[in-house]
């Protein structure tokens, strides 16, 4: 089960190093500085430090590591670790959320009970608490859960954030910071794990149930509609993908609904919920088939998204809706010529079944408007094209107009999840042409990523609407020293940050 039980607080803290009470203090140091000139540092380490600098043993790379024993028995950490944060110029909060992260993990393998990190370089010290804060969290993701054999992953230390030379006010806001990055960061993590659980736990009844009580325990209402009721909604695309498995679909529903808030925007949150992606009777080779199982990363970054929205109390209205279902290649399956039809009343000819996550997301954004979301963000794991075009460390971002498509981008990379803008030309519509439908679901290789979010287009109705194609940034393939291999989280701070951006959204669709 995803672990929903509170976890110790990040506390924070100013003060000078020396008088920071901490097993080990972890201190970013820049390539373009001097570590021994840092408050205090060598000399507490009895020259330690500039040793290490002058046999170059550290440089200040970024994320390079240097660990010594403070000797001084006038400061109180007992141990250091400095950790490399490159060019000081490039000092943004981004990089404090991966040093932090970085220093979280090689923490952990030292075995603290207690650590403190240290916020230093210019930017805003009440955003890098933040980011400091959902650092040192995301580092405390853990993703061998079943292991039997290997001694269980150590725990986690108890945190400090310190801040150096601060107004007391501002260190009153950094601890406010640091509180929602915690808490932003844990629901992260859960979405993590949700995307980690393979598909013979996580199926969509699982899904179902899981995300109802993570969602539940952060104060959202929650509905989970089975079958028979999507058969009602007239949800075909849904129930085409799903007829391949012998696991029933669900639709899962989040509501945050502040009490007494005046009618304004609701924020509608759409995510892609596949438990496991077979590409069905287009099946996909075997290689990397396994990790189709994170097919739904999007749906738990809704689902999580939704818990931090609600637990942060966001003063707006949303609504979140996960189609849920396997794309299997059963007796049953759709196949190839197949024509379904959708809840909106639009017919699709089916011309791949791997090309599944925009069918059920079609139905998905339809009912999303149904509950009278006004202003729309989908979020799927949706074509291999996006990682073609963008690598595996940004997300793409299509939709309508393009001020809403540049506002997501913005609270995207603010939150860590690096975001880019992708054209959405009329023009590419020709390819998803059908001569017996009023469209197929692919539009062949060319700009593949594109002609999924312009089917996507065709069931929002005049709204401002915004589709995350997290294909490459779900998963990641290669260990970096912030982000072990597995999935990354994204998403969820984006989806909870924009909830609290209302009020820059004066624009219309
Ligand atoms: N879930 C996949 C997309 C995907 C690919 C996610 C790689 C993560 C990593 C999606 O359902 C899919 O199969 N897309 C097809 C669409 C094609 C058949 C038009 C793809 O991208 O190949
Ligand atoms: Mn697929
Ligand atoms: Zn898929």
């Amino acid at each position: 089960m995803p672990s929903t039980a509170a976890a110790a607080p990040v506390a924070c803290v100013s003060a000078p190093l020396s008088a920071v009470d901490t097993d080990l203090l972890v201190v970013p140091c820049f390539d373009d500085e001097n570590p021994s000139s840092v408050g205090g540092l060598d000399a507490a380490t009895g020259g330690d430090i500039a040793r290490a600098f002058a046999s170059k043993e550290f440089t200040g790379k970024t994320f390079e590591l240097f660990a010594t024993t403070v000797t001084d028995p006038a400061w109180r950490a007992r141990r250091l670790l400095l950790i490399g944060g490159g060019p000081s110029g490039a000092h943004r909060s981004e990089l404090a959320r991966q040093l932090a992260a970085a220093g979280g993990i090689a923490v952990q393998c030292r075995r603290a009970e207690r650590a403190a990190f240290v916020l230093r370089g210019p930017g805003d010290v009440v955003e890098g608490a933040q980011a400091v804060a959902e650092g040192l969290t995301l580092s405390e993701f853990n993703a061998g859960t079943y292991k039997t054999r290997d001694a269980a992953r150590p725990n986690a230390p108890a945190w400090t954030v310190v801040v150096t030379d601060q107004a007391s006010d501002v260190v009153g806001r950094a601890r406010t910071a640091a509180d929602r990055g915690r808490l932003l960061a844990e629901c992260s993590n859960l979405a993590r794990e949700l995307a980690n659980e393979p598909g013979n736990t996580l199926t969509p009844r699982e899904f179902a149930r899981r995300a109802e009580a993570l969602a539940t325990g952060g104060g959202v209402e929650v509905e989970v509609l089975d079958e028979g009721r999507i058969a009602q909604l007239g949800m075909g695309l849904l129930l085409g993908v799903a007829r391949g498995s012998s696991e029933p679909p669900r639709l899962l529903v989040f509501r945050h609904d502040p009490p007494g808030l005046p009618p304004g925007p609701v924020l509608g949150l759409v995510g892609k919920g596949i438990t496991f992606d077979s590409g069905g009777i287009s099946i996909k080779p075997a290689d990397g088939m396994d990790r189709m199982k994170d097919d739904m990363a999007g749906g738990a970054a809704v689902a999580c998204a939704m818990r931090a929205i609600s637990l942060l109390q966001a003063p707006i209205r949303v609504v979140g809706v996960v189609p849920a279902t396997e794309n299997m290649p059963g007796g049953r399956a759709v196949k190839p010529g197949d024509i379904l039809k959708s809840a909106a009343g639009k017919t699709v000819e089916i011309l791949n079944t791997d090309a599944e996550g925009r069918l059920i997301l079609g139905d998905g954004l339809w009912y999303a408007q149904q509950l009278g979301a006004t202003h729309l963000v989908d979020v799927a794991t949706l074509t291999g094209a996006i990682v073609v075009a963008l690598g595996k460390t940004t997300s793409g971002v299509f939709g309508t107009p393009p001020e809403w498509v540049d506002h997501v981008c913005r609270v995207a990379n603010r939150a860590g999840d690096r975001a880019w803008a992708m054209p959405l030309f009329d023009d590419y519509r020709d390819q998803l042409k059908s001569e017996i439908a009023d469209f197929t679901n692919t539009g062949g290789r060319p700009a593949g990523a594109i002609t999924a979010a312009l089917f996507l287009k065709e069931f929002v109705n005049g709204r401002p609407w915004a589709h995350l194609d997290i294909a490459g940034t779900a998963w990641s393939e290669e260990a970096r020293p912030y982000l072990p291999k597995g999935p990354s989280g994204v998403a969820v701070r984006t989806l909870a940050e924009l909830a609290f951006t209302s009020g820059e959204w004066n624009f219309t669709a």
